[in-house]
């Protein structure tokens, strides 16, 4: 039951995945955190691995860089795949100027620049949000665990070298915390499709105060990260 961008069959991805932007993030979690690990996907390198976490199955895929690319993959995982819980993870920028480098968001809803809903024929704007269950689920982990999160409202932008200045601020003004580019997408898909969806990110750099973290730094907050999206499981 090949699709055109995932070669696997239909049992060897697990009910619920995680998506990183990177397929090499994806390689890495998989060697990282889980258990007995069978590679399902390397068609366009868009690496994807299911394995066990706590005994639990559990997958994990690199979904490329923004709304067209998490679009075609988060569709097929859930229409050809039974994908039935997707989390992104993945890194944002700063829009909120009390946010610091490597906070950690969660993405209650996500708005947008992309004309992604266009297709839904809508007589209006659509809000994508999370899904309710796994965003209280991961709130509630990352209280167990003291791992401080913020929760709100994002931006998905299809833009990321924007020729407006300050683009930042009027979005701000709406109480956008912060920018990236896939969460859209996936929540108009997961919701159309009656799937659940969560995004979860880390503050790479802030527009704000001009500011941005190196790989290095970041290997902290990534792990709060994956402890919470992990703990989903
Ligand atoms: N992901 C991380 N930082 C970003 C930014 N500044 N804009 C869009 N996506 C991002």
């Amino acid at each position: 039951m090949s699709t055109p961008h995932i070669n696997a069959k239909k049992g060897d991805i697990a009910e619920t995945i995680l998506l990183p932007g990177d397929p090499l993030r994806a390689k890495f979690i998989a060697e990282t955190y889980l258990e007995d690990v069978v590679r399902f996907n390397e068609v366009r390198n868009m690496f994807g691995y299911t394995g066990t976490y706590k005994g639990k199955k559990i997958s994990v895929m690199g979904t490329g860089m923004g709304v067209p690319s998490i679009g075609i993959y988060s569709y097929e995982l859930i229409h050809e795949f039974g994908v039935k819980n997707l989390i992104r993870i993945g890194s944002c920028g700063a829009y909120n100027k009390d946010l610091e480098l490597y906070d950690i968001i969660l993405g209650m809803g996500a708005s947008t620049n992309s004309n992604f809903a266009n297709q839904y024929n809508l007589p209006g704007t659509f809000s994508a949000i999370a899904s309710w269950d796994l965003l209280y689920k991961a709130k509630k982990v990352a209280e167990e665990k003291k791992i401080d999160v913020k929760v709100g409202n994002i931006l998905t932008s299809d833009v990321f070298y924007n020729d407006t200045p300050n683009v930042y601020e009027k979005w701000e003004k709406m109480g956008i915390l912060a920018v990236e580019m896939e969460a859209y997408a996936l929540y108009c898909n997961a919701v159309a499709a009656g799937v659940n969806a969560l995004t979860i990110l880390t503050v790479s750099d802030s527009l704000v105060k001009k500011m941005e973290t190196t790989a290095t730094e970041r290997e902290k907050s990534f792990t709060q990260m994956m402890e919470i999206a992990l703990e989903l499981a």
